[in-house]
């Protein structure tokens, strides 16, 4: 078994990871090092031959029996609520608490996964005998082989705490990579799946996967800051040290320095890629706190910045800021004045997901990211939701050259992610960055909506509901 602490150490310190992933950045290409490695641990069997039938599913040299399969998939999957992610209360957590954490976790992961599992093993088998796809049902049943063996066991002492969260933390490791991975293998499946289905499929299996590393890390993350195992030292996530954390929740997050922080990495892949740094300036009220994940907000500030900042650099405007404001709710305001609706029809199954909040009046936040780089053509519009479309290529983004990509129609990302080794320090390429952006604000219940002044700039409207009064829980 891995030792458990070297990917944690770097992984769950929120304030790190931003300085984390700028150092990689202007140093060595961690992004890369990782999604490059995309081969297929298992032979992929051919699709069309006489063995069809006998091969319902791609096989796996994972101990999972179908009926282990069938057994967790007949389970309900538990509609996962703040409350619960809470309810250990605040660390440091007594032995006891974390047993019942550790418990509680156990009791929801092998369901998801199963489901997950079932899902992949629902697209067409091309699809999913896919190299890239083939890899990501593989540790899928991996990572559900690792949580059998516990699956029918108490976690009631300290040294089988100690080990479940070491196979956790494995777990989340080997999610990591996920996305660009499966982006490729849809990519290179296009001409077997359509567009449509794409979307549906990534809509909920990414949504799902929001909520099983939000579990999984809400418990490592318990573990590392609770008393049996504190070690200021060695404690990578927030712990007494920082008491406005509880697991991985801030109770007293500041979007301003969120912003400030991603910004500056997101100028950095500029500065980089195009030899220009651009602007920001955040106005309205930057002083404001709430409660929320600041790994979530940190994704989608970062996406969201690099689309502004793109947009800004490729249309030469990299004199005019991006100017962020942040706009607090009032207590007492009710429904947002704002409604971030998102088209219709293209939600995916997800909203039956989404994270019950401890308080639905909850006041929230809504950020306001506003730059000067030209809007968004009218053809491009209407796909901007949907997984995969992408106006960036590689060799169009040279700034100054006349062809800046923006206003053509979806291009080919395969190449861009090909070229850039697909990491989270390429500017753009994925096409994921506004689908999956709005997947993590809907997560608590709140939303992004895109409003373009073509030939002029692009406003980004991202409410964020609060999380809720966490205090008010006892444990
Ligand atoms: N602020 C913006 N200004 C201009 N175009 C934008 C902006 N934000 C998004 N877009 C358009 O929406 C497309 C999809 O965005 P996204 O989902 O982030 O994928 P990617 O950035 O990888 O292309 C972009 O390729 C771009 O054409
Ligand atoms: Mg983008």
């Amino acid at each position: 078994m891995r030792s458990i602490f070297r990917p944690l150490r770097c992984f769950y310190t929120p304030k790190a990871s931003i300085a984390t992933r700028r150092r990689n950045v202007l140093g060595s290409c961690f992004y890369s090092s990782h999604a490059t490695s995309t081969s297929s641990p298992s032979p992929s069997p051919s699709p069309s031959t006489s063995n069809d039938e006998k091969w319902s599913h791609p096989p796996s040299t994972a101990t999972v029996t179908d009926d282990e399969i069938a057994d967790l998939t007949n389970k309900r999957q538990h509609p996962l609520s703040l409350a619960d992610l809470v309810k250990h209360g605040r660390p440091p957590l007594s032995a006891e608490a974390l047993f019942s954490s550790a418990n509680f976790t156990l009791s929801l992961l092998p369901i998801r996964l199963a489901h997950r599992i079932q899902a992949l093993r629902n697209l067409p088998f091309i699809v999913v005998s896919n190299p890239n796809i083939s890899k990501i049902y593989h540790n899928y049943l991996h990572s559900l082989s690792t949580l059998l063996p516990w699956r029918h066991r108490t976690i009631n002492n300290l040294d089988a705490e100690i080990l479940f969260t070491s196979v956790l933390a494995e777990l989340v490791h080997t999610h990591q990579d996920t996305i660009p991975i499966l982006a490729k293998g849809f990519l290179e499946c296009r001409r077997y799946i359509s567009p449509q289905e794409v979307t549906r499929f990534l809509d909920t299996h990414l949504r799902t996967r929001i909520g099983t590393r939000l579990i999984a890390e809400q418990h490592i993350a318990l573990h590392y800051s609770s008393l049996p195992h504190f070690d200021p030292s060695a404690s990578p996530t927030p712990c007494p040290e920082h008491p406005s954390y509880i697991g991985v929740i801030d109770t007293a997050l500041s979007p301003s320095a969120v912003i400030d922080s991603c910004a500056g990495f997101v100028a950095d892949i500029c500065e980089l890629k195009y030899g220009v740094r651009p602007h920001w300036v955040i106005d309205g009220e930057p002083e404001t706190t709430f409660a929320f994940v600041p790994m979530h907000l940190e994704y989608i500030v970062t996406e969201l910045l690099k689309n502004a900042f793109r947009a800004t650099v490729e249309s030469g405007h990299n004199r005019e800021p991006v100017v962020i404001t942040i706009a607090p709710e009032p207590p007492d305001a009710g429904p947002p004045r704002v409604t971030l609706e998102p088209p219709a029809g293209d939600k995916g199954a997800f909203k039956s997901d989404a994270i019950k909040p401890l308080d639905d009046n909850a006041p929230g936040v809504t950020i306001r990211i506003r730059d000067r780089g030209g809007g968004i053509a009218p053809d491009v519009l209407p796909n901007i939701w949907s997984y995969s479309f992408t106006t960036f290529m590689e060799e169009d983004d040279i700034p100054g050259s006349g062809n800046n990509g923006n206003g053509g129609a979806g291009n080919d990302a395969l190449s861009v992610i090909s070229a850039s080794g697909s990491g989270g320090s390429s500017i753009a390429g994925l096409g994921y960055g506004l689908p999956l952006s709005r997947a993590y604000a809907e997560y608590f219940g709140g939303g992004i909506a895109v409003q373009s002044l073509y030939g002029w700039g692009t406003d980004v409207y991202l409410r964020l509901k609060g999380v809720g009064k966490i205090d008010t829980i006892s444990p």
